[in-house]
């Protein structure tokens, strides 16, 4: 029986943290999921991110996948906690869901060298405080101020494939600008949603060198090597064949398109209903 490691996303965002797991743990199956048909999260409400997000989390389990990283931000801001709290002791005790803000919270207090810290995320994300919070908590006092803006325009610029597009640089040329006058000694950058790499090209066009962009794909990655190492009751469990799946709540034709010229190879989706 296969038993895939879970990643999930409100769309396409997740496979920017997809293809680095796939790159570290070449051996292990992957069951990717993308709620395209209901992206995006960011600007919806605490309850509605979680009861969707769960809904995934189940589905996920259903297919038999035992670890699920839940690879967006604005579901690991709103969902991930209660769902490790409060649902899992009673719908799987021994499976496990894990999300991407504290692995790059860690990596943050690595990198920093004057503590100024930006996050550019959803607004979900931002409103949820989350950033600040695990900053502060887990950075061992090298975080000292942390700024933050929300970007709404970006992820429907990466759902719509909008990225090589004069409206794509207007409104991340807008946003940059902004976070910089927040706080003038920033010296890291969080992209703190998982779609905002796809973005890199024109997001590097803006900000000035000496600031360290962090994308979090490779962060999870790491950490993931790390948590399966330390947890053989879960890594045992799971199947490594080097078999990808795809699955997306919306039309399979378009989400292989566009997940395609993400990957940069082809893939075959299957559409389901949460
Ligand atoms: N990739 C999600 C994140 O990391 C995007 C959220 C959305 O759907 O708005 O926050």
């Amino acid at each position: 029986m296969n038993c895939p490691i879970g990643v999930f996303d409100s769309g396409y965002g997740g496979l920017t943290i997809l293809k680095e797991l796939v790159k570290k743990l070449p051996e292990y199956d992957f069951l990717y999921l993308g709620d395209n048909a209901r992206t995006p999260y960011g600007t919806r409400s605490f309850n509605v991110v979680y009861e969707y997000t769960l809904q995934a989390v189940k589905y996920l389990f259903s297919q038999n996948c035992r670890l699920v990283i839940i690879a967006c931000n604005t579901a690991s801001a709103k969902a991930l906690r209660n769902i490790q709290q409060l649902d899992l002791p009673k719908i799987a005790p021994d499976r496990r869901v894990l999300g991407v803000i504290r692995p790059s919270v860690e990596k943050v207090a690595e990198i920093t060298r004057n503590g100024h810290v930006g996050v550019l995320g959803t607004s979900g994300t931002v409103i949820s405080e989350s950033y600040p919070i695990e900053l502060k908590k887990w950075s061992g006092g090298k975080v000292k101020t942390v700024v933050q803006e929300a970007c709404p325009m970006w992820v429907p610029i990466v759902e719509n494939n909008e990225i090589d597009t004069f409206g794509a640089d207007y409104f991340i040329e807008k946003n940059i600008r902004n976070i910089l006058q927040k706080d003038k000694k920033l010296d890291t950058l969080i992209l703190g949603c998982t779609h905002y790499p796809l973005l890199l090209n024109v997001i590097k066009k803006y900000v000035p060198n000496k600031i360290k962009i962090l994308e979090q794909g490779e962060i999870v990655a790491y950490k993931l090597l790390d948590y399966l190492t330390r947890h053989p009751e879960i890594g045992n469990k799971l199947t490594r064949n080097g078999k990808i799946q795809f699955q997306t709540t919306e039309a399979t034709e378009n989400f292989e398109n566009k997940a395609a010229l993400f990957l940069g190879r082809e893939i075959k989706a299957n559409n389901i209903h949460l």
